[in-house]
């Protein structure tokens, strides 16, 4: 006898999650229940291709983003095209606004989409190289009232899969008027101190993005930075404080943090982010703004636009570290048992019927005996049990067990649908 070959077994990726069961529910759970939120405040599905146009990303993030410029999955396809598995949302979203002409009618145009996302980052807890997230992207009104639609909403997606440890952060990064000479002015105070080589260029490309300095010794130098809340237009100021407000009359808590660096380059005024307590480093679970010059910069029309990303893996986490549970699983309505050759058959066309009228069903496969396959039942989360072997096939009968109640009753194989339709309301 010849020897099996044995092949070794594949594993995901690096940095890629799997979602099996008994989580995969739940993961289900928390993408739906995002999705249903936005729904619920107007925002329409829009399903977008999972790669682009390298360009696009390039042009739409930032060149000078790390998500650009060491994080996209990019390659050249068989044509030689460079196409980028998409490493975020908004880009896309509005390459397909201007394409479809979608700003041409009614504003503002309100779409969410919910998918995977793709970024080559260092793989830890909570971080990802393929990352889940639920969207929403409210396009060509610049009213403050929109910006704070989009954060309750976010707050509200958060809330209604049971969480409740985190906090929302929010800033103001300007607009054109005053961000060119905040930047000077940061550049300024910047170029002062003793920075190393990197910081040095980072605050010649980015300055802002040197605030996020974690080190110690950065942030000790940096107390007495100058911050873009200190320098905003007087338009700037007057849209963030109605933001505010609105968020106040809405009862959505808030802190203020004027340090907050977001990783994308297209926003301005209202910037927010989302963090959970109970994650480690990766504690942002949600984020987003508003980005009033995106649509101009790939070609559109001059048109302003406010999101968020909310991240479904993270959101998953903090579930977890709250110890809270969003569902318990799929279940199903009414399980099927046969007993013997003759009445599996029988089994097998009635649980499609079932099935075929709107019941979900399922049923025990394999010879497991009438103990183990009424544990598949338990299992399974069903409410009624149909019991059939060879005595019950002889008659045109099934057995129908009320599983909570620990009832049983004998029913006519034609009428059972009927019945459990009755039964289920
Ligand atoms: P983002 O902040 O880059 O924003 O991502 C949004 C969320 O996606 C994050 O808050 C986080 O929860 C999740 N996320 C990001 N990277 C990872 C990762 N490597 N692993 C796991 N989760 C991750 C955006 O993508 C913007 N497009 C959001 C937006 C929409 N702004 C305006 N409109």
């Amino acid at each position: 006898m010849s020897e099996a070959k044995k092949f070794q077994p594949f594993s995901a990726p690096k940095g890629v999650p799997d979602y099996v069961p008994p989580v995969s529910p739940e993961f289900l759970a928390v993408r739906n229940t995002f999705a249903h939120q936005a729904h619920l405040a107007g925002y329409e599905h829009i399903e977008l291709p999972i790669f682009e146009d390298t360009g696009l990303f390039a042009r739409g993030v930032g060149e000078s983003t790390d998500v650009v410029s060491k994080e996209m999955y990019t390659f050249a396809d068989r044509g030689d095209r460079s196409v980028t598995l998409r490493p975020e949302g908004t880009a896309g979203v509005m390459r397909a606004v201007i394409e479809h002409g979608l700003d041409r009618g009614q504003l503002p145009v309100k779409l969410t989409y919910a998918g995977p996302f793709f970024r080559y980052e260092r793989p830890q807890a909570g971080r990802y190289r393929q990352l889940q997230q639920v969207g929403v992207e409210a396009i060509g009104v610049d009213d403050p009232a929109l910006d704070a639609e989009v954060i309750a909403l976010a707050d509200r997606c958060f809330r209604s899969i049971g969480l409740s440890g985190f906090r929302l952060e929010l800033t103001s990064l300007g607009d054109d008027t005053c961000r060119p000479a905040y930047r000077e002015k940061l550049q300024e105070f910047l170029f002062k101190l003793p920075l190393d080589e990197e910081t040095r260029r980072r605050a010649d490309i980015n300055p802002l993005r040197v605030l996020d300095d974690k080190r110690p010794e950065m942030k000790e130098m940096l107390v007495d930075a100058p911050l873009m809340l200190d320098h905003l237009s007087a338009e700037s100021k007057a849209h963030f404080e109605t933001v505010l407000g609105m968020l106040d009359d809405m009862k959505v808590p808030y802190t203020i943090n004027s340090r907050m660096v977001r990783g994308l380059d297209y926003y301005n005024k209202t910037t927010f982010e989302f963090v959970h307590d109970g994650l480690g480093a990766q504690s942002g679970i949600g984020g987003g703004g508003r980005y009033d010059g995106l649509m101009a910069q790939l070609g559109g029309q001059e048109l302003s636009g406010v999101g968020f990303g909310l991240g479904v893996d993270r959101a998953l986490l903090a579930l977890k570290a709250e110890e809270q549970q969003v569902t318990a699983g799929v279940r199903v309505d009414v399980y099927g048992v046969a007993m013997g050759a003759d009445a599996k058959r029988r089994m097998v066309s009635l649980i499609n019927d079932l099935r075929m009228a709107g019941i979900s069903a399922d049923m025990a496969y394999g010879d497991r005996g009438l103990k183990g396959a009424m544990k598949g039942a338990d299992r399974a989360g069903a409410s009624y049990a149909l019991v059939l072997g060879d005595r019950e096939l002889e008659s045109g009968q099934v057995a129908l067990k009320n599983l909570a109640e620990h009832t049983q009753e004998d029913v006519s194989l034609e009428g059972i649908i009927e019945k459990l339709r009755a039964l289920l309301g």
